[in-house]
């Protein structure tokens, strides 16, 4: 009976042992993780990044770039989020950011407007705000560091300064053009740049004639539906210019379906925007017959931005990406198969 109790309250006491010393190693263990995740935020620059969406391959393209700049490999803790093409769901993140207290704002303006309130916020938290890609319209330019992006207006130049030796090379630089735009966002930086830049370059000439400019948002869906439309209200276009590959991808759809032909052999020119892959491939087949390039790869540049910025050097206002032009002549097979996007 004695030896009884004896043995169970051994066993009663080594439970308790081994309790304990579970219990002691799980709570050095989670304080162990708990210190790591403090540590890993303290040693890295974190940053809030807002990306307007992923309405198109560029889209893709950039947001990929910006992920692969921001590693932990890099130092940084990256806090991402998609708005779905919705200005309200930017402000939210951005919101988010500030009560997070990240280091450091990128964010890429799905339109230009609208955006001084949050600024400010940002401002008096102390923290830094980068925009990348697009622009926005504020009064007071201190509400952000620097703006990292192209230059849309030139791009739009770009196209129109091509269009004018096209039409001489075709010896129709006096003859009657029909040109219809298919245009990017409403208020977004890349549709009021190219805009801008196409119609300097158009006012120029009285015998382009501008029958349409409408709307598609930057989507291959909408770019179909607006061309649609177009080739049903003008039997006529000589030219499309279109603000973006996606678009111009169902545009060049509309139009085949309607039975017309684009391209270098075709009876419609086609002016396109940002170069992806997909695009290059039919410019090499001489189905678009120029793509003004936009850079997605945008992750490298924010990257110096902030090393400057954290070694206390002051940045410029805004800094451009390099961007190039492509026609048939000069879309190596080399550069297809370079081409990650
Ligand atoms: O702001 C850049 C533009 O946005 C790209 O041309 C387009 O594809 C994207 O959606």
């Amino acid at each position: 009976m004695f030896r009884k109790r004896s043995y169970s309250l051994i066993v009663v006491g080594l439970l308790f042992v081994m309790t304990m010393a579970l219990l002691l190693y799980g709570s050095r263990l989670f304080t162990n993780i708990e210190e790591e995740a403090h540590m890993t935020q303290e040693n890295r620059i974190v940053v809030g990044v807002s990306q307007l969406g992923s309405e198109s391959g560029w889209r893709t393209a950039n947001t990929e770039s910006v992920q692969n700049a921001f590693t932990r490999h890099n130092g940084y803790f990256l806090i991402y989020n998609n708005a779905r093409q919705k200005q309200e769901n930017q402000l939210k993140a951005i919101r988010s950011f500030i009560s997070q207290r990240v280091d450091y704002i990128i964010f890429s303006p799905v339109v230009e407007t609208g955006w001084e309130t949050v600024l400010q916020e940002a401002k008096q938290a102390g923290i830094p705000v980068i925009l990348m890609d697009r622009n926005v319209d504020v009064e007071d330019e201190s509400l952000y560091v620097t703006c990292v992006g192209s230059d849309f207006e030139e791009e739009g130049e770009k196209a129109g300064r091509w269009l004018e030796r096209e039409l001489v090379r075709q010896r129709r630089s006096s003859q009657s053009v029909n040109i219809v735009i298919l245009t990017g966002t409403e208020g977004s930086s890349s549709q009021i740049g190219r805009s801008a830049g196409f119609a300097a370059v158009a006012d120029r000439h009285a015998n382009w004639n501008i029958l349409e400019e409408k709307c598609a948002e930057f989507t291959s869906t909408k770019g179909k539906e607006v061309m649609k439309t177009f080739l049903k209200r003008y039997p006529d276009i000589d030219v499309v210019v279109s603000q973006n590959d996606d678009m111009t991808f169902g545009a060049i759809e509309a139009i085949e379906e309607s039975g017309r032909t684009v391209g270098v052999d075709g009876d419609i020119i086609i002016l396109s925007f940002d170069a992806v892959r997909g695009a290059l491939d039919m410019v090499a087949d001489g189905v678009i017959n120029v793509d003004i390039e936009c850079n997605p790869n945008q992750g490298e540049y924010l990257l110096r931005v902030i090393d400057m910025l954290e070694a206390g050097e002051k940045v410029e206002k805004k800094y451009y990406v390099e961007e190039d032009i492509f026609t048939i002549d000069n879309v190596t097979q080399e550069l297809l198969q370079e081409r990650t996007y």
